[in-house]
């Protein structure tokens, strides 16, 4: 039987795993090896996150009407942070200004998971029936292994992402 809080604690297990992830990777330095895994994982487990999230969620929550705004904004944000990684992934990893590019994705991401955590997730289990729930759980689980694995890097540079 599925708890309320099930799938959100799910979800914030992955965030706390993101966390770690960022943290590992701003200590890096240059095109190292350590930097180069560190962000191809990273990029694999956001991209595969948010899309099994979308899938499990955001899917759900686009049903209900009260929450219709705060699921567009996030899956908007979903969006932009795909972007950034890809951008990311075009700029030169042994320049300093990859790293200053990097410590923007990390404010950004953090504030989307934040949000996500302190305001979306308490608001959208006022909406959710114990059939949600399930489903939610299940969902996810399946696709976020699906999802993950075929996640790639996709190297794209910010001002070519908007054609
Ligand atoms: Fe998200
Ligand atoms: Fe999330």
């Amino acid at each position: 039987m599925a708890d309320s809080k099930e799938i959100f604690d799910r979800l914030k297990q992955d965030h706390d795993k993101h966390r770690e992830l960022l943290d590992k990777i701003l200590q890096t330095s240059g095109e190292t090896d350590e930097r180069k895994t560190l962000f191809e994982e990273l990029t694999k487990e956001l991209k595969g996150h948010a899309a099994a999230e979308e899938q499990a969620l955001y899917s759900t929550m686009l049903r209900k009407p009260p929450t219709t705004d705060e699921t567009r904004h996030s899956v908007a944000e979903h969006h932009e942070l795909d972007e950034a990684l890809n951008d990311l992934a075009a700029t030169d990893m042994s320049e300093g200004g990859w790293l200053t590019k990097f410590k923007t994705f990390d404010h950004d991401y953090r504030h989307h998971i934040e949000e996500e955590e302190d305001e979306h997730f308490p608001d959208f289990a006022k909406h959710l029936t114990e059939e949600d729930m399930e489903h939610m759980r299940t969902v996810f689980e399946r696709r976020k292994k699906e999802e993950k694995a075929e996640a790639e890097i996709t190297p794209e540079k910010k001002e070519d992402a908007k054609e």
